[in-house]
């Protein structure tokens, strides 16, 4: 198959990014510039992001990334074969600036345009980095997300699992919050956690043993909150919580992809050679989190692809990938593509 070079433009949320990448699937593609301008410092009086102030940061910086992006990458407009962009599921003001850019380019350039659904473009970064053929499980855990899903090719996931509340990025940030850390929290607490008795505090563990694979975060956060208003609670007990806060985090998670696993394992009758778990979003960052993985897929025989912590958080490459892999199966979107808050990944539909 011939190689396609894509650009790719990302603003679904607090990352201001655009890429440029070379290749054809399974990948591994060739990632010839990646930008990401991140506003967590706008957003951190606040504890967490605010809408309206991602967006105008979008608007005044997005042209200037974009630029950057193709300056880095050594090519011109001229020389893409198409311009992806993040559609949704997003805070809507970002999605839309990413989108009528990726539009503009796409319109005044004469090249097809690429509605990418963030999600897939998650789902899809470790055949970016390391090329990977379907089907695997994926496990997708970030700020706004938490899902464990079967990937069975593109535009095709099914869910397993999801969380029925909160996702854990944002167990950790509302917990590093309580805490008085400062945003985003998961690093935060991770560092803190280093120095504590992650046996001090007895916190629950939500969910864990049902069935399904679902998830539930915000019982965990409340326990916390109560913990640091109760009495005895002072800085010097700080550092135990955030360890007992993230032991229960990771006992959680194992569970639920513990079940998945199984599902995952039913379906495909592949030897087990061939079961592979995806892991993608920025809480994949936390290395207590990546120590589990490790243990937990060589127990149950399950390969662990995990893209580096560059392409876990959100970034532009993910998204021209996406796109990238989109094109090579002939999916063009419109240029009236509309951007959308919500977008699950299993809707997507066969295509
Ligand atoms: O994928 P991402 O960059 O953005 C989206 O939410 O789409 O993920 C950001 C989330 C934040 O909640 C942040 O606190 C969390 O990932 N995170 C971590 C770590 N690094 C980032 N959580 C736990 N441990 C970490 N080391
Ligand atoms: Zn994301």
């Amino acid at each position: 198959m011939r190689a396609f070079t894509v650009l790719g433009i990302e603003t679904s949320c607090d990352e201001t990014a655009a890429a440029v990448v070379r290749g054809h699937p399974p990948g591994p593609g060739e990632i010839l510039s990646n930008i990401v301008l991140g506003q967590a410092a706008d957003h951190r009086p606040y504890g967490g992001v605010v809408p309206e102030i991602a967006a105008r940061a979008h608007v005044e910086w997005l042209d200037g990334v974009i630029e950057r992006a193709l300056a880095d990458a050594g090519v011109e407009l001229s020389g893409i074969d198409a311009v992806a962009a993040t559609a949704g599921p997003g805070l809507i003001g970002g999605v839309m600036v990413g989108l009528v850019s990726a539009k503009a380019l796409a319109l005044a350039a004469g090249k097809p345009l690429i509605a990418v659904n963030h999600l897939e473009a998650h789902a899809l970064s470790a055949r970016l980095s390391q090329g990977l053929e379907f089907p695997f499980l994926l496990l997708l855990i970030s700020g706004g997300h938490c899902q464990l899903m079967a990937a069975d090719g593109i535009g095709r996931y099914r869910l397993y699992g999801a969380t029925i509340d909160d996702a854990v990025g944002e167990a950790f940030d509302k917990t590093a919050k309580l805490l008085g850390l400062p945003y985003p929290g998961g690093p935060q607490i991770e560092a803190l956690a280093e120095r504590g008795n992650g046996r001090k505090f007895a916190l629950p563990r939500p969910m864990l043993g049902r069935e399904d694979a679902d998830f539930s975060f915000s019982g965990l956060k409340t326990a916390a909150r109560h913990i640091t208003t109760g009495a005895g609670f002072g800085p010097a007990s700080k550092a135990d919580l955030a360890a007992s806060f993230q032991n229960a985090v990771v006992d959680v998670l194992r569970d639920r992809i513990h079940v998945a696993m199984q599902y995952f394992r039913t379906e495909y009758d592949y030897s087990n050679n061939n079961l592979k778990l995806v892991v993608a979003g920025g809480v994949a960052a936390n290395c207590a989190i990546r120590r589990m993985l490790d243990e937990l897929c060589g127990v149950e025989g399950f390969g662990l692809y995990m893209p580096p912590p560059a392409l876990c958080t959100d970034n532009g490459a993910m998204v021209a990938w996406a796109g990238l892999e989109r094109l090579a199966c002939g999916l063009e979107d419109r240029l009236d593509s509309a951007p959308r808050a919500r977008w699950p990944l299993e809707t997507l539909g066969v295509s």
